[in-house]
C-alpha cells in the first residue's frame, strides 16, 4: 500500500442482522491489515453463557468472563445459531452488560495488536458510541428478504434445522428490537456512508468501500 499518510486507521461499521457487514469487514480488514472485531459475537458469547447456565449470571461473574475472553472463544460455532442471536438481542439491552462489552471493544479498537495497521469493528452502535472518531464509517444494509435468505443459507451450511420463514421472522424480531431499543439503538449516523448490498456482489461491495477508503488515504 502506498499511502501518503501513515499511522493507524479505525473503521466503524453498523448494520442490521445478516446485511453482509461481517463478510465485508473481514475482507476490508484483510486488505488493509486491520484487526477485525465482530462485536455481535461478544453479545452472542454472553447470551450463550446465559442459555447454558441453570442459574442467573451475576455481573461480577460476567466481568471475569469478559476479562478472560480470547478471540478463539468468539470462533465457537455454537455462537452462530439463531437461538443465540435472539438471546443476544435481549441481553444487549442491559446497561451493565453493554458497559462490560464497551470496555472490551474500546481496548481492541484503540489498541489493536501491534502487527496491525489499525482496527475495524462492526456492530450496532460502533459509529456513534464505541468509535465515534473513526476515520471511516459505514452503514451496511440490504432488504429484509435478501438478509433472511443469506442467513438461511448460512444456517443450512452449518446444518441448522430451520426454515426460511423462521429465519425471516427472527430477523424481523431482531430488527425491531435493535432499532427501537432505548440504549444504543441501531441507526445510521449522518457521517456514515450507506452501502446497500441487496443487488451487489461481495466483490462489488468490497470495491465500493475500498474506493472510498483509498480516496481519503491517498489525499
Ligand atoms: O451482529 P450479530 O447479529 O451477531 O449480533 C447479535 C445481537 O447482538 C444483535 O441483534 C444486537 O442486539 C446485539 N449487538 C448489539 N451491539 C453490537 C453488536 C451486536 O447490541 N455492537
Amino acid at each position: 500500500m502506498k499511502y501518503k499518510k501513515k499511522g493507524t486507521i479505525k473503521i466503524a461499521i453498523d448494520s442490521p442482522a445478516a446485511a453482509g457487514a461481517g463478510t465485508l469487514a473481514k475482507a476490508i480488514s484483510k486488505h488493509y491489515n486491520l484487526f477485525y472485531l465482530d462485536t455481535g459475537k461478544i453479545y452472542r458469547y454472553i447470551a450463550n453463557l446465559k442459555l447454558k447456565s441453570s442459574r442467573n449470571l451475576s455481573i461480577s461473574l460476567l466481568k471475569k468472563k469478559i476479562k478472560a475472553l480470547k478471540m478463539i472463544d468468539l470462533r465457537n460455532k455454537e455462537l452462530r445459531s439463531d437461538k443465540v442471536g435472539i438471546e443476544a438481542s435481549i441481553i444487549s439491552k442491559n446497561k451493565k452488560i453493554r458497559n462490560l462489552v464497551h470496555t472490551f471493544q474500546i481496548n481492541y479498537a484503540y489498541s489493536p495488536p501491534r502487527k496491525y495497521n489499525g482496527s475495524c469493528l462492526d456492530g450496532r452502535d460502533i459509529t456513534y458510541k464505541i468509535v465515534p472518531d473513526a476515520e471511516f464509517k459505514f452503514f451496511i444494509t440490504a432488504n429484509i428478504k435478501t438478509r433472511a435468505n443469506r442467513r438461511f443459507k448460512e444456517l443450512k451450511k452449518i446444518k441448522k434445522n430451520i426454515t426460511y420463514s423462521e429465519v425471516l421472522k427472527s430477523i424481523k424480531k431482531r430488527d425491531k428490537s435493535d432499532y427501537s431499543r432505548k440504549l444504543s439503538p441501531l441507526k445510521k449516523t449522518k457521517d456514515s456512508v450507506l452501502i446497500n448490498t441487496t443487488n451487489l456482489s461481495k466483490r462489488a461491495c468490497f470495491l465500493k468501500i475500498k474506493k472510498i477508503i483509498d480516496k481519503k488515504l491517498n489525499k
